[in-house]
């Protein structure tokens, strides 16, 4: 699905930090039976299109022992991912204003991973052209890159909103955001009154529906970006194959899953699929796929079950959220899964806890019944869900857990300036757990809290928050009773539930 969070510069990153993660990208890889790239050692990653720079900033913090290399033409974006570099102390990172065309005149190195996202589907033929030249010529031999587009058959019934909206704005004079607004204001008199084109299509109504709910920058970039092209996955793997690439899996974890990727009645058909090619395009099929997430190797290389199966069972996972808080289902599109059963819950239960690998977990009395493959397998189910996340190979719970401290620290100078940005400026951010290896999604209400736990002492927190939002002009609706009510119980309760795995990540600690 197209996640709009992650799509474009002023504000949105979420989501990507996880899936362009070096770890995760050889987590996706081993579960192709491809090779994962080393990464304990020294690695390079270079990101196209890198915007602000908060994921390759982001990234360079997380993996000290890598060097990230971030691109993008927009001389704006590259001053802006410098300044929060010099600002979060990063220094193995590097930033360079360049358009995807003069790439090859740049003399750059190979790197071992190379990612673009909200990119490909967004440049012109030619631009292309030259991003695949680049793969080919500065993709080191078993290095890993990640793509993201629009795909079809998806967008079929959503892309005539974009040409009648373009249509209809074209001899207006304003600002891009006051054109979204007359374009969204057009359609939706178009639907309200049963234009046959939304009658017929029902998913562009929706489309429409969900759309309006965004940010109108948010709009305004997807109607006005000056190409935009929606691809099948054949016609990428095949453009990817030309630079030497081939197809290892999706970063969309559920869609590698056969039992998560379609519906119980079509898993026969995709089981008949001859080749990865045709599983992929009968799965979009099926799920009307609208955006993917790929994730392609520069070898054709592949591991035996064997050690495939060694590859999966050494990397640690661990949770994002306690095992209070763990969902006990999640949903794929119009798949269901629930994670019943003494397996799924020991290993919510143990793994919520230290993170670890499926090795270490095969050693511990509460798996002895099981076979190692039965615990990775419950493992990928998990993780499918988003709350299970592979994480840094050392990542320790912490035992100073203190929820009752009268103040914190934000110990991490990039989570600070994150923080400065975007506080109460958009939906969600993203906070590094540098401990663990991995950036978490955190609400804008969590983040809010976790600042005034820093900013205030204990009995002060809730007056803070209602400050804060007030200074701020924003709304956010706790609860019943009065605001300031309503703020106290959900300033306790994130307390009880999102503190102690913010200690345990490291992205608080309690002051002494
Ligand atoms: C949609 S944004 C993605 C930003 C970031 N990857 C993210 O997901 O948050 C696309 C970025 O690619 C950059 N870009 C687009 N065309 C480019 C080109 N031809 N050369 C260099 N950068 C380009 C834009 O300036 C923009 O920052």
């Amino acid at each position: 699905m197209h996640d709009p969070r992650v799509h474009h510069g002023y504000a949105l990153y979420l989501g990507l930090l996880r899936r362009t993660q070096p770890n995760f990208l050889n987590y996706v890889c081993a579960l192709n039976g491809h090779y994962p790239v080393p990464i304990e050692k020294e690695f390079s990653y270079c990101e196209l299109g890198c915007g602000f720079g908060v994921t390759t900033n982001g990234l360079a913090q997380l993996f000290p022992q890598g060097q990230f290399t971030g691109i993008d033409f927009n001389e704006k974006h590259i001053d802006a991912a410098h300044e929060l570099a010099e600002e979060s102390g990063i220094s193995n990172v590097d930033f360079k204003a360049l358009d995807f065309n003069e790439l090859a005149a740049a003399n750059l190195p190979q790197y071992d991973f190379i990612v673009l996202h909200g990119v490909y589907s967004w440049v012109d033929p030619e631009t292309r052209d030259n991003i695949r030249k680049f793969l080919r010529a500065n993709l080191k031999e078993d290095g890993v890159a990640y793509v993201s587009y629009d795909c079809l058959p998806g967008w079929a019934a959503l892309a005539p909103l974009r040409d009648v909206v373009l249509t209809h704005t074209a001899a207006m004079t304003t600002d891009d955001t006051m054109k979204a607004q007359a374009g969204l204001d057009y359609l939706d008199f178009m639907a309200s009154n049963n234009a046959a084109f939304f009658t017929d299509n029902p998913p562009a109504k929706e489309f429409l529906a969900e759309i309006k709910t965004k940010d109108i920058r948010y709009v305004a970039h997807e109607m006005f970006v000056a190409f935009s092209k929606p691809y099948y996955f054949h016609q990428v793997a095949t453009e990817f194959r030309s630079a030497g690439l081939s197809y290892s899996g999706s970063a969309l974890l559920h869609l590698n899953f056969i039992d998560l990727a379609v519906p119980a009645e079509f898993r026969e058909i995709l089981l008949k699929a001859t080749s990865r090619n045709e599983f992929e395009s009968r799965g979009d099929f099926i799920r009307n796929q609208r955006f993917r997430q790929d994730v392609f190797k520069n070898s054709r290389k592949t591991m035996d079950e064997e050690e495939q199966l060694e590859a999966l069972s050494k990397i640690v996972f661990g949770t994002i959220c306690t095992a209070v808080e763990f969902q006990t289902s999640a949903v794929f599109g119009d798949v269901e899964l629930n994670y019943g059963g003494d397996l799924f819950a020991n290993l919510i239960e143990l793994l919520s806890g230290t993170p670890k690998s499926a090795a270490e977990l095969a050693e511990m009395d509460e798996f002895k019944a099981y076979p190692l493959d039965l615990i990775i397998d419950g493992i990928k189910f998990l993780s499918a869900g988003k709350q299970l996340v592979p994480m840094a190979a050392d990542a320790k719970a912490r035992s100073d857990q203190d929820t009752e401290a009268d103040r914190y620290i934000l110990p991490n100078a990039f989570n600070i300036q994150l923080l400065k940005r975007w506080l109460l400026k958009q939906d969600a951010v993203v906070m590094m757990a540098p401990r663990a290896g991995i950036g978490i999604e955190v609400s804008m209400a969590d983040a809010l809290f976790a600042l005034c736990l820093v900013e205030a002492n204990r009995e002060e927190v809730p007056n803070w928050v209602f400050q804060r939002l007030l200074e701020s002009g924003q709304q956010m609706v706790f609860g019943e009773g009065s605001e300031s009510e309503a703020i106290a119980v959900a300033v306790e309760k994130f307390r009880e539930t999102r503190l102690p795995k913010f200690l345990e990540l490291g992205i608080l600690e309690p002051v002494e």
